[in-house]
């Protein structure tokens, strides 16, 4: 079903229509031009959608880096990125997740295969509150991003888990160290105590800051360990919490096409990748913005 949204896009005489991207979470948004500068009632019908859906896919965009970052900034504080593409950067906040290569090495991040359900930078005492991609090529098969709700992973848990999960918090840890670390999870017994491990303990249970609702905020690629309980007993409620928050009706996959810009709220989302042929060139342009500390 589409429907008109209340807000006009200043770019476009059309009003913005909008559609459900599944049961699961997620709108698309058409009718509206990111390169264009927007008004702020256009804005605030946008972030309304997200807050709502989670995750935001407004297809047909045509957006140079700097235009890209102009709209992320609208939603807040863009973070730094530190390497990728450092020659082509017009910008510290723009990084490539791509499996492009030069001089048979790769120039951008997390280039090849599969990846584990996971949210932004959770390893950190601020991970990123939203995460945009802008899709520049997309390969013929594969490479599809998945993306899963943490509100209804919550709320459909049993009250027992509930209250279990009440006060607990669980280490997160990335390892720059892994080569191949997007097909890794940091749970293995290579991660721990590695020095270029990187960890921080968040609460199981996030309450969104602006939502208000509750969110499971732990996932199969970097959460550790719960703090405080022993090995084998946090080892099994991590993977039973993993089993339940990936169900099927948590989920949408989104299969790519070029132009497609898609903004995610790390903050309730999960995602995570398909593999795809490394024969084919994938390229998406990213950039993240600053959270708070998950309480
Ligand atoms: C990411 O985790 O930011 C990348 C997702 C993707 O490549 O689909």
């Amino acid at each position: 079903m589409t429907t008109a949204a209340k807000s006009a896009s200043p770019s476009s005489a059309a009003p913005m229509q909008t559609r459900p991207l599944s049961p699961a979470l997620g709108i698309e948004i058409t009718g509206i031009d990111l390169s264009q500068p927007m008004d702020d009632a256009t804005f605030d019908a946008i972030q309304k959608l997200w807050y709502d859906n989670c995750v935001l896919c407004i297809p047909g965009q045509k957006l140079e880096d700097l235009e890209q970052v102009r709209f992320a900034e609208r939603f807040g504080e863009l973070a730094v990125t530190l390497h990728e593409y450092e020659a082509g950067k017009v910008h510290p906040a723009l990084m490539y997740v791509t499996n492009e290569k030069k001089d048979g090495k790769f120039v951008g991040a997390l280039p090849d295969g599969e990846m584990y359900f996971h949210s932004d930078m959770c390893y950190l005492e601020r991970p990123s509150m939203a995460t945009m991609l802008y899709a520049m090529v997309i390969p013929s098969v594969g490479g599809n991003t998945l993306f899963a709700n943490m509100y209804k992973a919550y709320e459909a848990l049993p009250e027992a888990t509930k209250k279990q999960l009440d006060g607990l918090k669980a280490v997160n840890t990335y390892d720059p160290g892994h080569s191949n670390y997007a097909a890794m999870r940091t749970r293995m017994p290579s991660s721990a105590g590695s020095p270029t491990a990187r960890s921080y303990a968040h609460p199981i249970v996030f309450t969104h800051p602006v939502t208000g609702r509750k969110a499971l905020y732990i996932n199969r690629l970097m959460t550790e360990s719960v703090v405080g309980m022993p090995r084998d007993e946090s080892s099994a409620l991590l993977e039973s919490l993993f089993d339940h928050q990936e169900q099927p009706q948590f989920i949408y996959e989104h299969r790519w096409t070029p132009g497609e810009v898609i903004i995610w709220d790390n903050r309730c989302t999960l995602h995570a990748r398909t593999d795809f042929s490394a024969n084919e060139l994938r390229k998406l342009r990213r950039v993240t913005v600053k959270g708070d500390k998950p309480v």
